[in-house]
């Protein structure tokens, strides 16, 4: 079965990302407010980094879920600071309840005044690149 892109989104920039890995990866794509069950054994998790680490639906949704058996792709859009630590941080939720991550994604979204124009078409491509990359590795 393709793959499931779930993602948090406050102002677009995530959910544009998560259409991308979505397209590259062949996955079906929808916002963590309608992800109901999650049958697919490869998931996509995307966050806004929110204050250095993952959104709160983002964390609920990971808390609230057993990830054995599953392959989780972890991505993020940030303005300028917390990438590493948001991926770091949603990891440790993903393999603390059994799942295995295997691949991870971070780019820069506009914030305020910071980013104009981002994600760029080069930054979408490249989450293109990822979701097709992961879906293809059987890693
Ligand atoms: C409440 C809040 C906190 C944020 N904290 C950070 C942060 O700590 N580091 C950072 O680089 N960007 C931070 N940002 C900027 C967002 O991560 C960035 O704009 C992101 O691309 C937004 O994604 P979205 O459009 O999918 O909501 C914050 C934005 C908001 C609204």
């Amino acid at each position: 079965m393709p793959g499931a892109v779930i993602y948090y989104s406050r102002t677009g920039n995530t959910r544009r990302i998560a259409e991308a890995v979505a397209r590259g990866a062949g996955a079906r794509c929808l916002p963590v407010e309608s992800a109901g069950e999650v049958k697919e054994e490869l998931v996509f998790v995307g966050t806004p980094v929110h204050s250095f680490g993952p959104s709160k639906p983002i964390l609920q949704f990971l808390r609230g879920r057993d990830w054995s058996g599953k392959r989780v792709a972890l991505f993020c859009t940030y303005a300028g600071l917390g990438n590493r630590r948001t991926l770091r941080r949603m990891r440790k939720e993903v393999e603390g309840r059994g799942g295995k991550v295997v691949g991870e994604f971070s780019c820069r979204g506009r914030f305020k005044f910071l980013g104009k124009g981002r994600p760029t078409p080069e930054d979408e491509r490249r989450a293109e690149e990822f979701g097709k990359a992961v879906a293809g590795s059987g890693a």
